[in-house]
């Protein structure tokens, strides 16, 4: 075994652990003592018990993770000469985030939020679009998970925080999967970490993948304006990437300070660039709320 397979695997062993200590089962944080056919009784938005803005934004959650076949695919095929470890970990990852899309979806069949027809169709179209990732190196792919996973957790625990009031039920769910991302989004910061460790020269790839991110639900039809209202009413937004992400996870790496060989220097200075917009892009919305 290599240096950087050991590391991999001692990462993987520690996620072992931590997710044993946390495991959950998602019929045990379902209010099924509301539910009701939809035959006898069929849908009214009036049955709702959410908001529209954060009905959008637990469906848009759900929406996303239901694509997990497609996830699934594209780390195999993409980790397929990585190290086993690495593999390995899409197994017990793709068992972890199995729960997180049908837990919504049944909570917003139980709750009566969202059409529910309307909402069936949505499911199947953006299952069969699927999702491919535009990286196949390894490496590369883990900076993008990284980020997306981070972005996941910190957006649960926003939209946690926003539904708290109203709904508590939901509050613990949201926080329940928050805590899943966030052994998700240590996994691969380490991994990325020990990657760095063997040959920081990949530096270059990370500086360069950083500035591509989005989420991986933009295939998702009215995505863009989905994101706003999430931004306005469920606390992630522009000003949140910024703040909770961006700068936790360059800080983390120790992007800025690594003093290696000037061949990062260019691609440092386009992610420089790219924190500049970002910047002001926050700053922007920040005014704006
Ligand atoms: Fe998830
Ligand atoms: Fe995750």
């Amino acid at each position: 075994m290599s240096a950087l397979e050991t590391s991999i695997d001692t990462l993987y062993q520690r996620h072992l652990t931590l997710t044993q200590n946390l495991d959950w089962g998602y019929h045990r944080l379902l209010p099924f003592e509301i539910g009701k056919n939809f035959i006898d009784d069929p849908w009214q938005a009036s049955q709702g018990t959410l908001s529209p803005e954060m009905t959008l934004a637990v469906e848009t959650a759900m929406l996303t993770e239901i694509n997990l076949p497609w996830f699934t695919s594209t780390l195999m095929d993409a980790f397929a000469t990585a190290p086993a470890s690495l593999l390995r970990f899409v197994h017990t990852w793709t068992r972890e985030e199995d729960q997180h899309g049908r837990v919504l979806d049944v909570y917003l069949l139980l709750s009566r939020n969202g059409d529910p027809d309307r909402r069936a169709s949505l499911q199947k179209s953006v299952i069969e679009a699927g999702w491919l990732s535009e990286y196949r190196d390894p490496f590369a792919l883990m900076v993008y998970t990284t980020l997306q996973e981070l972005a996941t957790r910190v957006f649960y625990l926003n939209l946690a925080r926003a539904v708290a009031g109203s709904d508590p039920g939901l509050a613990v769910i949201l926080r329940t999967i928050a805590k899943d991302e966030t052994l998700h989004y240590t996994f691969y910061r380490d991994a990325v970490a020990a990657y760095i460790d063997a040959d920081p020269t990949r530096l270059v790839t990370l500086c360069k993948v950083i500035p591509t991110f989005t989420m991986p639900g933009f295939g998702m039809p009215d995505f863009a304006s989905r994101m706003k209202v999430i931004a306005s009413h469920a606390g992630y937004g522009i000003a949140e990437y910024q703040q909770q992400v961006l700068h936790v996870i360059l800080q983390a790496w120790g992007v800025m300070d690594y003093t290696t060989a000037s061949m990062i220097r260019e691609p440092r200075q386009d992610l420089t660039r790219y924190l500049q917009l970002v910047d002001k892009l926050a700053k922007r919305s920040r005014r704006e709320r």
